[in-house]
């Protein structure tokens, strides 16, 4: 893990304007606009209040209702009538073949579990039924761009009901025929069914099968933009991993999502002895097609076991490189007295935010547990209640309880001021994520014993989770609760002597 502090951006210190806001303390617990004991003092090392793209940043819908324009159409991603012949697209199972590795990696990705989803199933069926129907093919024109402009997505549609081809979500096709991009966002590729397979390979040896076009566009970021930054209809912003990279040192340097998303390796394009028979040389610059990222599938029947465990170590891998949180306070206090402890959260990636896209449903945030010399703990933030959710807003057994807690995932508001999960529903997307190379400092309050001296140990926390709890008990997914991995991005402990 790559701990290189110099790389930080950090130079003046201004304070969160979010924290102003009742309804984001309510969100995210960031009291430190009045600073009383026992709150959170936050400070943002930014230049400026503005200077941070996403850190307190709130986005607002133009109106919840679009009104006269349909909102199920879209000449390009979401056509009246369907513009493709699904027909025409290729199950990625023909390729696995001449393409053994990248149908492998592929198919243990997320992109191939786009459809299969069950919260994915479950948002777009609350979604069904809060619009009756009518802006079903919003969700689904990037999840299966195939189904949705083939014609195989109408309203009401079922997902029991779909083509095979639909719902291999994001297959080779979906990727490999799209022959340009008209915006950076919402499903902004052009896809043709008549296609060339479209790859970074310049001097493609012919094959039987297809074939194939040299296609500058697949080694850039804009091509991932196409899906990954999302508009909600409304015009709230709801994911923007592009629109963050442009602006970020990686982005000026010009290195792309696939640097970190798709590691290269070097091999034949093709299986060893194919490639033998068709003369495809050795390439040095082969493409992983894992797309590791931090969410792993919820589904028994999507992985072995054994697979699981290899993309569960890559998600781990990268998260570990994604942040990290240091700890200090001053050595020593007098027994009865307050300690402060500063904690300081750094975003180590230079491209897009921590976390980024759909911040919506992740959680990140700081966990502080201070124990006394007789092992008592005397503070806790960042801790779970009995269902297994943070103490916020949305814990049904201690709401609000958790009045120090800091998290940097973002969360929606709907038009009477009240949290939401449905991102149909908001009326504003406020988000708390770290932009690249950013850090945060926050100051925890620790209360100490006038009876009890000797050393206490302040154990902190950077803790990260692909859904909350709460979140599939209020889709009906409780099933899947067991399976939500809790990961320590990382951890720092310090001892202070109560005298
Ligand atoms: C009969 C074997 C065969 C099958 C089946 C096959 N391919 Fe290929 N493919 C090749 C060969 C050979 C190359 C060229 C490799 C090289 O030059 O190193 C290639 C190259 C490619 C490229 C790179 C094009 C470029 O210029 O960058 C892509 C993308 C691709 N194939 C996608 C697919 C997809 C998607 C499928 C399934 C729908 C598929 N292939 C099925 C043999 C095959
Ligand atoms: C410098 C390496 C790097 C580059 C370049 C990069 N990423 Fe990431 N990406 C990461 C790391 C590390 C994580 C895990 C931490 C996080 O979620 O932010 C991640 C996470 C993600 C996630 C999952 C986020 C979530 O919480 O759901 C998505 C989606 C993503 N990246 C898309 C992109 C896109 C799109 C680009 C290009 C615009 C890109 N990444 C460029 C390193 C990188
Ligand atoms: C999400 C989009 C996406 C999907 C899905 C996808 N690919 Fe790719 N593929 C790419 C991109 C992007 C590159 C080139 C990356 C670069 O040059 O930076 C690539 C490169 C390739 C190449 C050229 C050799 C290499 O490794 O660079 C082949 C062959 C290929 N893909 C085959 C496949 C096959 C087969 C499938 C399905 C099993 C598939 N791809 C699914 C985006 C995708
Ligand atoms: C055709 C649309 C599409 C394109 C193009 C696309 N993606 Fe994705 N990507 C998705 C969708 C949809 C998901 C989420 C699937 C799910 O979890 O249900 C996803 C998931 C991911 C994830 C996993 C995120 C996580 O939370 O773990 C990563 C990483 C990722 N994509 C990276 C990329 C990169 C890099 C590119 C460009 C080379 C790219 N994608 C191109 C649609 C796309
Ligand atoms: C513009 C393309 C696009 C549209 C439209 C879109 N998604 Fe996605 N979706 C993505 C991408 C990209 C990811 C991966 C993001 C990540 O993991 O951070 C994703 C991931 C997801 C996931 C996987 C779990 C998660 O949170 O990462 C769910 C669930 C989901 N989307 C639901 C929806 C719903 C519901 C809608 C409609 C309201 C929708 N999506 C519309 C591109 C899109």
């Amino acid at each position: 893990m790559t701990k290189d502090v110099s790389m930080r951006r950090a130079v003046a210190h201004s304070s969160i304007s979010i924290c102003m806001l009742l309804v984001a303390v309510h969100l995210f617990g960031c009291a430190g606009a009045s600073a009383p004991p026992n709150a959170n003092d936050s400070v943002q090392s930014a230049p400026n209040d503005n200077s941070n793209p996403a850190n307190g940043n709130t986005d607002t819908a133009d109106t919840i209702d679009a009104g006269e324009a349909n909102p199920l159409l879209d000449p390009l991603s979401m056509p009246g009538e369907a513009t493709l012949a699904m027909e025409n697209f290729r199950s990625a199972s023909q390729c696995a073949a001449c393409h053994p590795n990248h149908y492998n990696e592929w198919r243990t990705s997320m992109h191939s579990y786009a459809m299969i989803d069950p919260v994915f199933r479950a948002l777009v069926e609350a979604r069904q039924r809060d619009f009756d129907g009518e802006r079903d093919r919003f969700c689904t024109q990037c999840h299966s761009a195939i189904g949705t402009r083939g014609g195989d997505i109408v309203e009401h549609f079922s997902f029991d009901e779909l083509e095979p081809i639909t719902l291999e979500g994001i297959t080779c096709e979906s990727c490999h025929k799209v022959t340009g991009i008209v915006r950076p966002y919402n499903s902004g590729h052009v896809l043709d069914d008549n296609a060339a397979m479209h790859g970074p390979i310049q001097d493609p040896v012919e094959n039987a099968f297809h074939e194939s076009k040299y296609s500058p566009l697949h080694d850039t970021s804009e091509f991932c933009a196409g899906c990954h930054d999302v508009v909600e209809q409304s015009g709230l912003n709801l994911e923007r991993p592009y629109e963050e990279w442009v602006t970020s040192p990686a982005g000026e340097a010009g290195r792309n999502c696939q640097s970190c998303h798709m590691p290269t390796y070097s091999g034949t394009a093709v299986d060893p002895a194919i490639a033998e028979a068709l003369g495809a040389p050795e390439r040095d610059n082969l493409h992983r097609h894992w797309f590791s990222g931090v969410d792993l599938p919820l589904t028994d029947d999507f992985l072995s076991e054994d697979e699981l465990e290899e993309a569960r170590a890559r998600v781990v891998a990268l998260l570990e490189s994604a942040g990290e949180i240091e700890v200090t306070a001053a050595p020593t206090v007098v027994a009865g007295g307050q300690i402060d402890v500063f904690v300081t959260v750094r975003n180590l990636i230079d491209a897009h935010n921590l976390p980024t896209g759909s911040t919506f449903n992740r959680q990140l945030w700081i966990s502080v547990t201070a124990t006394d010399a007789e092992g008592t703990a005397i503070y806790q933030t960042g801790d779970l209640d009995a269902n297994g959710d943070l103490r916020n807003h949305f814990s049904e057994l201690d709401p609000y309880g958790d009045a120090d807690l800091i998290t940097f995932n973002s969360g929606f508001i709907d038009a009477d001021g009240n949290p939401t999960v449905y991102p149909w529903k908001a009326a504003e997307h406020i988000s708390n994520s770290l932009a690249p190379l950013y850090e945060v400092t926050h100051t925890f309050f620790v209360p100490t014993s006038p009876e009890t001296v000797g050393p206490v140990t302040i154990e902190t926390r950077l803790r990260f989770r692909a859904f909350p709890p709460f979140l599939l008990r209020t889709l009906g997914l409780p099933q899947y609760i067991d399976k939500l991995d809790i990961t320590d991005i990382d951890e720092a402990t310090i001892t202070v002597e109560v005298e």
